[in-house]
């Protein structure tokens, strides 16, 4: 299923009055919609923030690992594994975290991994640790039954106290990122096409890839080419979710319940699919079974006008789509994009399908229509899109998913 259907579907229903038992037993918490231990990540992080002054002692490497889970990933998989010491963390990516055919090669959960490194390393400096990062190499092959079932090595932080002469622990350098990291939520509210973003927003985003990384992010504000963009999306959206294995690959991530929030962790949970407060209540309440039917009604209304009303549409190129280390490279720029974003108080989200497009059409042996088109609007054909993102001013703020706690992600 499309999750941005999903909330057509949704918002576009009239719900009538009932007073039928099996609506009003449904296991929503209406009192506290985003408590219990699906959330508890979150608060643990800022309980640390709020707990540790500059001169506070090392809180230990786990402490970065806190940090990395509230990362983003795609569908909420959280396809990470730490396997955590006193001098380093590796990041293990769990081959079994994946939307099935929506990402064939795992390049999106390798994102994911990415966007996980970078707020370890944004929290490194700011709770006393230099790291340095080594990444393993590899090429990303299409994931088998067999080869979902492995664990594999990303990357490794090495991790060294920062101290001062005198042996004593150095004041931590926390930035802006870094202080973002608690508040960074995908926002699916509707975008304001009247708010164009500020200019020297737009500056620091640009400069954000650092010289040296085979990573470069493109931006458009310009009416004509977001709407080429747009059309290629919306087209998009349409052949992937046309197709029923990635439907039922989309929809195995959703948790339209609260038991299934609080079961897995994970996914994508109601309240980030961008309705209304009131919308949001009254969907909450209702059956899992009304709620695909909703979704199936909605499936392919407004998704174009949606996205063109967001002033500024992104996309992230790299040389390689398919070299893992490119991948993460992908994801560390994505969170960096998406937490400046939330520092200077601007709403964001990835809006995959045509990037998506490019993997679906690989795994078929079709001609690379969709990689030549968006190649064609980059003017950079070399550059290959990995990432697509809008970002505006959102008609609600967005509130924090699901999250796995540290406990259920350490590797022995
Ligand atoms: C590689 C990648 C692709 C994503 N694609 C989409 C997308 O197409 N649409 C969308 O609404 N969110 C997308 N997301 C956002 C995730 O769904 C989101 O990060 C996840 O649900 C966790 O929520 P959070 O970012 O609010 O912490 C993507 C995230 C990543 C890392």
């Amino acid at each position: 299923m499309d999750r941005r259907a999903f909330l057509r579907g949704v918002s576009t229903l009239t719900i009538v009055s009932t007073s039928s038992s099996g609506w009003l037993a449904y296991d929503y918490d209406l009192v506290n919609p985003n408590d219990g231990p699906a959330y508890q990540p979150w608060k643990d992080w800022q309980d640390h923030t709020a707990n540790s002054p500059a001169d506070a002692p090392l809180a230990g490497p786990l402490t970065l690992v806190r940090a990395a889970i509230l990362a983003a990933s795609p569908h909420n998989t959280q396809p990470w594994r730490f396997k955590v010491s006193e001098s380093s963390i590796e990041l293990i990516l769990d081959r079994s975290r994946f939307v099935g055919d929506l990402d064939p090669y795992l390049r999106e959960e390798a994102i994911g991994m990415g966007c996980a490194l970078e707020n370890l390393l944004l929290a490194a400096p700011a709770n006393g640790y230099t790291a340095t990062v080594t990444l393993f190499p590899a090429q990303l092959t299409q994931n088998t039954p067999e080869a979902a079932s492995k664990f594999e090595t990303v990357a490794r932080v090495h991790l060294t106290p920062v101290l001062t002469p005198a042996l004593t622990p150095a004041p931590r350098q926390a930035s802006d990122l870094y202080r973002a990291i608690p508040n960074r939520h995908t926002n699916r509210h509707p975008y304001d096409p009247q708010q164009p973003l500020p200019q020297a927003f737009l500056d620091e985003l640009a400069h954000l890839p650092h010289p040296d990384e085979d990573a470069r992010i493109f931006l458009f504000t310009d009416p004509t080419q977001r709407r080429k963009i747009v059309d290629i999306s919306a087209l998009a959206n349409q052949t992937l979710y046309s197709d029923p294995r990635i439907e039922s690959a989309s929809q195995s991530w959703l948790r339209l319940s609260r038991r299934d929030v609080r079961l897995h962790q994970d996914g994508i949970d109601i309240d980030a699919f961008g309705l209304s407060p009131a919308m949001t209540t009254l969907a909450n309440l209702l059956p899992t079974s009304t709620l695909r039917n909703m979704v199936d009604k909605g499936q392919k209304e407004g998704y174009a006008e949606r996205m063109f009303a967001a002033p500024l549409i992104g996309i992230l190129g790299v040389r390689n789509r398919y070299d893992r280390a490119q991948c993460l490279l992908a994801g560390r720029l994505w969170q960096r994009a998406h937490l400046l974003a939330t520092a200077r108080g601007h709403a964001a989200r990835p809006c995959s399908e045509a990037i998506e497009l490019i993997d679906y059409e690989r795994l078929q042996n079709r001609p690379p229509v969709t990689l030549d088109q968006l190649g064609h609007i980059t003017g950079a054909p070399d550059w290959q899109p990995i990432f697509l993102f809008l970002m505006g001013h959102a008609s609600h703020t967005a509130g924090p998913g699901p999250r796995r706690g540290v406990r259920a992600v350490l590797d022995a």
